[in-house]
């Protein structure tokens, strides 16, 4: 990593990567060969285009797979949410228990790490449009740094739907600190689908609050995403990564209105 790096910024570095080898012990290298070979048994046994970027198909798709085999490929994707949530919100959160929701939340390994991340106290609600990986989201429990358990909510939906908490409420204007997405956006998602979403998070956003919202690398496709944001009243703040060879980042958006 970069020597102009400042010291807090080396200790937060070395924090997060500390922490992400506590909290998921197996290397790189072997879960890539699990994904890869549950990449395989999903594509060639059950002919499931889960990476389609018509939301419909790719929805179908993960609904037609079960829980272990999600957990094969979404290896890759757990490993660099360790490492890519943290440095996207470091040192942008309130300090102060935070509202979040975590969009198309799979089984919640999303979930995990921000449950770790937020300030003590913080609520995180999940939403997938999976049930099963809903159920098995709802069995997992979540701690924060401390190991202190946190509050989390799961509801099965469409996230391309008005956001409802896990007791069918619409979720009010201006509720919300923070909106994540990892895994989903860049990829499963077409533009005006995209739009929709950035509104509806927009809806749900406190003045200020946080979206921190998965892009592809490339210059174009990230672009192509803080523009459509922009749009919608959204500042970009920076952005992340999990490696050097991940094709996807995270960008953290601030809502306006402040
Ligand atoms: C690659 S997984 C990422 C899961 C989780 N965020 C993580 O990082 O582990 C993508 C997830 O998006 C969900 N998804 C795709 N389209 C969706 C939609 N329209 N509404 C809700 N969930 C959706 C899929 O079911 C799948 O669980």
């Amino acid at each position: 990593m970069s020597s102009r790096r400042s010291n807090p910024e080396r200790a937060a570095e070395e924090r997060l990567r500390r922490i992400a080898r506590e909290r998921l012990p197996e290397g790189l290298a072997v879960l890539v060969l699990r994904q890869a070979w549950a990449e395989f048994l999903v594509r060639v046994g059950g002919r499931l285009r889960f990476r389609a970027n018509e939301n419909d198909r790719a929805v179908r798709a993960y609904r037609a797979m079960s829980v272990a085999d999600f957990e094969g490929v979404n290896a890759r994707q757990k490993w660099a949410n360790w490492r890519t949530i943290p440095r996207n919100l470091h040192g942008r959160l309130p300090a102060r228990a935070c509202r979040a929701v975590d969009l198309c939340s799979g089984v919640g390994d999303s979930t995990e790490v921000l449950a770790c991340y937020l300030p003590e106290g913080s609520e995180i609600l999940g939403l997938e449009c999976s049930p099963e990986f809903v159920a098995r989201a709802r069995a997992r429990s979540y701690r924060d740094a401390a190991g202190r358990p946190v509050k989390t909510g799961f509801r099965v939906q469409s996230v391309l739907e008005p956001f409802r908490d896990d007791a069918d409420a619409l979720l009010p204007d201006e509720s919300v600190d923070l909106v994540n997405c990892c895994g989903a956006l860049a990829l499963n998602f077409q533009e005006g689908q995209l739009d929709l979403l950035a509104a509806e998070i927009r809806r749900v956003l406190r003045a200020g609050a946080l979206a921190a919202i998965d892009a592809p690398a490339e210059r174009d496709g990230k672009e192509r995403t803080i523009r459509l944001f922009g749009r919608r009243g959204f500042e970009a703040l920076g952005s992340a990564r999990s490696c050097r060879l991940d094709r996807y980042a995270q960008i953290c958006f601030r809502r306006d209105g402040r």
